[in-house]
């Protein structure tokens, strides 16, 4: 425990060394500077292309950890294991289920021993397209982000160290390990960077949002859906606002953006306290205060409940909590949508609504190949 906060506190240092005390958001371009390379653990297996589904950018690849047969191969099979868990009986899948786009269909997740954690589950397909990982931005690459659950005591609750002796004692393991890296001693590295790129394979597009808009098929999304688009992109503060979020770009779409927001779901509706600090507890920050990673829209309609901390049950409470201009804190967010949104008669309001979740509904993309557990073709079971 001790020593994955030094690492963390690490990991800050080098971040504001980097990135200095400002408002300037953490550009995605330079965060793989800063998680140096130990040159340890290299890919030594067969080089693989990855293909993109329609409306989503290329997949960047750190170049000390490109996707081989070997390394995705054993980050699917560790994903789905207890074996990285104290008790072996929680895996990654536990909380992020590939029947629901990687998502835990519960409030707060559940680890080890029935522990409840503080945060709703996150989605893991396309995660690779966000700049940095968790609701609070705390990992920068998924190769760090993979510690996070392994050591945490409501998780996993296990230690890398320990981690890496039960692995060793598994003759499997062992010779997997050694064809995607070399053969020796595994070490956590290794892991992290298997489970790294396996997750960078999840990636799901060509959803009905994408035939219309990048794929030119008109008839792709129904009418209801089509004007739940333009409100999506009305990007005034009289208006919806989403994309100035939620951000869909000329040549692909990700639906998130490289900036934390504080929308108000942090503040208990009875006390009017901020009950999550959000990215406050990573930058020491006041401004950051409740404030916490805009969530991709991919796959939404498939991974309720929503919100860091899952209090919203269904899409049209979203739209409803947007459209009073989410909850007042001294930290709100600017770029909040003004109630009542005076673009949008009163009248029309509910249709609008209706709309905005017509199109979201319009953004299940397809899954990938390689989401689900492995089968028996590793001989392991
Ligand atoms: C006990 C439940 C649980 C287990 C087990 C678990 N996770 Fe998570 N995962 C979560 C929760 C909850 C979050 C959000 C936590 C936060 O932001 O503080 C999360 C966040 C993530 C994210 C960040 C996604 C994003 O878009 O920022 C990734 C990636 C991830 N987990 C991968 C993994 C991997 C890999 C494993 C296995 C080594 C794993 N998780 C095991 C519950 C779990
Ligand atoms: C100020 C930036 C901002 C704007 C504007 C915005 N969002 Fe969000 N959105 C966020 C953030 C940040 C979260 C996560 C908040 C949290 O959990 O505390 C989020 C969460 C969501 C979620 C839940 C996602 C999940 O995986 O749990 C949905 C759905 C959503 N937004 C839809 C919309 C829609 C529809 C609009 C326009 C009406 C919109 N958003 C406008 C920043 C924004």
């Amino acid at each position: 425990m001790l020593c994955h906060w030094v690492r963390l506190a690490a990991v800050l240092w080098v971040a504001a060394q980097v990135f200095g005390q400002s408002d300037v958001p953490i550009r995605a371009r330079s965060y793989r500077n800063i998680a140096p390379s130990t040159g340890a653990a290299i890919p030594i297996g067969r080089r693989v292309e990855v293909s993109v589904p329609l409306g989503l950018p290329p997949v960047r690849f750190p170049e000390d950890n490109p996707p081989t047969a070997e390394t995705i191969a054993l980050g699917r099979k560790l994903f789905f294991d207890g074996i990285l868990s104290r008790d072996g009986k929680v895996s990654c899948a536990s909380c992020h289920d590939p029947q629901v786009a990687f998502s835990d269909p519960r409030t707060v997740s559940i680890g080890v021993d029935g522990l409840a954690g503080t945060r709703q589950g996150m989605v893991i397909v396309n995660a690779t397209h966000s700049f940095a990982q968790f609701w609070d931005g705390r990992a920068l690459t998924l190769e760090q982000q993979a510690e996070g659950p392994v050591q945490n005591p409501i998780e996993m609750a296990h230690s890398l160290a320990g981690v890496e002796r039960k692995l060793a004692a598994d003759a499997r393991y062992v010779e997997l390990f050694g064809e995607a890296f070399s053969p020796g001693r595994i070490t956590f590295e290794m892991v992290a960077k298997s489970l790294a790129t396996y997750e960078r394979m999840l990636v799901s597009g060509n959803s009905a949002f994408d035939r219309y808009y990048y794929g030119g098929d008109k008839t792709a999304m129904n009418e209801s859906a089509i004007r739940g688009l333009k409100f999506f992109l009305d990007n005034t503060l009289d208006g919806p606002n989403c994309v100035s979020c939620h951000r869909i770009e000329p040549a692909y779409a990700t639906f998130t953006e490289e900036r934390f927001h504080n929308t108000g779901v942090a503040v208990d509706p009875e006390t009017l306290n901020i009950r999550d600090a959000g990215r406050l507890a990573v930058t020491g920050l006041m401004k950051d205060r409740g404030a916490f990673k805009v969530p991709t829209l991919r796959n939404i309609a498939l991974t309720a409940p929503y919100m860091h901390n899952g209090s919203m049950k269904t899409l049209e409470e979203a739209v409803d909590f947007y459209f009073q201009g989410g909850r007042p804190n001294p930290q709100l967010s600017g770029v909040m949508p003004h109630a009542p949104l005076h673009n949008i008669p009163l009248a029309g309001q509910p249709q609008a609504k209706a709309d905005l979740v017509e199109f979201m509904k319009a953004l299940t993309g397809e899954m990938p190949e390689l989401a689900s557990p492995p089968g028996n073709e590793t001989g392991h079971d």
